[in-house]
């Protein structure tokens, strides 16, 4: 019997076959594996471009997936977290993986909320199910350039508040450790708290940043402070902090007013003495579109704008230093 994938590797020039790992295809999906050692962010994307379009619209072929393998590979992880629930941290930590996509950045996102993943409805991909390579998660690309992998990929909803600590702990392991493959940043987005997934990311995935997201209100900004001493305990810098749900823009006359006031959460970066990233509007556009799994910050309005300048702002963040 032949191999159904011979006719796919036949595609493939003699320098991809040379880095080809493994091939397969599953339900009209192909999956390349390929050994991307020593190639710099062009060169990958060069190769990827490649295999992708010899493999795309051969008989049997709906999708090409690809997963980048390297003997060593830098990635920075960018942690948001919050003291309080509810404060909008999924919100940003998935626009900002967009907007940083957009701005050219190779962004993986990690959805680290065990009670209650969001990552899977805000980028549109509910119940898709990711796949494996040598018992490692391969993430799930989506169309906003940024691949990802969510707790609720990996538990059903009426489970989760069974499992205990180290069961958590060993599930957010198999996220940040999967094949992200040439991925440079990647973004965690926390549950709120400071509790054992928080403790095993200090301990084990030890972020390079920390993003800490806030209304302005008084009450969620105690609470912030609370995540941001967890962070600085852990020896985790603090990148800033971003206020979220600041001046409701009345989408009838389009007055600004600000139901859970204005300004706190700069204030309250000057007096810790912290970077002010910015301020993400209170906008009904922006909980339609995330309830629609289409990102506001994948789109072209004045909601992408404040995501973009959030993205510029840790993007030199990110370039101000050394990679470890
Ligand atoms: N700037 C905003 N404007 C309008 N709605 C927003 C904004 N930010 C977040 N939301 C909405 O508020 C709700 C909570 O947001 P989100 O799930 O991102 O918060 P969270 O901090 O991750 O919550 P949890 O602590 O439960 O993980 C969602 O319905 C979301 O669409
Ligand atoms: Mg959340």
């Amino acid at each position: 019997m032949t191999d159904p994938t011979d006719a796919l590797r036949a595609a493939l020039s003699p320098a991809i076959l040379a880095r080809l790992q493994s091939l397969r295809v599953t339900d009209g999906t192909a999956i390349a594996v390929l050994d991307a050692s020593g190639m710099d962010a062009a060169a990958r994307t060069a190769l990827e471009d490649e295999v992708k379009a010899a493999l795309s619209g051969r008989p049997d072929v709906r999708e090409v997936r690809i997963a980048l393998t390297a003997d060593k590979v830098r990635r920075r992880i960018i942690a948001v977290g919050s003291g309080k629930g509810g404060v909008g941290k999924s919100t940003v930590a998935a626009n900002l993986a967009v907007a940083l996509a957009r701005a050219g950045r190779k962004v993986g996102l990690v959805d680290a909320d065990i009670y209650g993943p969001s990552q899977p409805r805000l980028l549109g991909s509910e119940g898709v199910k990711p796949q494996a390579h040598d018992s490692k998660m391969i993430p799930v690309q989506n169309r906003w350039g940024v691949p990802m992998l969510s707790m609720g990929q990996l538990i059903e909803a009426d489970k989760a508040i069974a499992w205990r600590g180290p069961m958590a702990a060993g599930a957010l392991s198999q996220l940040v450790d999967a094949n992200w493959g040439a991925i440079d940043t990647l973004v965690v987005d926390l549950p709120p708290g400071t509790g054992d997934v928080q403790l095993t990311m200090l301990q084990k995935h030890k972020p390079d940043g920390a993003v800490i997201v806030s209304t302005p209100q008084d009450l969620a900004l105690i609470d912030a402070r609370r995540a941001m001493q967890l962070f600085e305990v852990g020896q985790v810098p603090i990148v800033g902090m971003v206020e979220n749900m600041a001046g409701y823009v009345c989408p009838h006359c389009n007055e600004v007013s600000d139901p859970f006031g204005l300004g706190g959460t700069e204030a309250a970066a000057a007096d810790l003495g912290v970077p002010f990233l910015g301020r993400i509007p209170l906008d009904i556009a922006i909980r339609e579109a995330s309830d629609a799994g289409t990102p506001p910050a994948a789109g072209d309005g004045p909601q992408a704008r404040a995501f973009a300048d959030l993205a510029v702002r840790i993007g030199a963040w990110l370039d101000g230093r050394q990679e470890r």
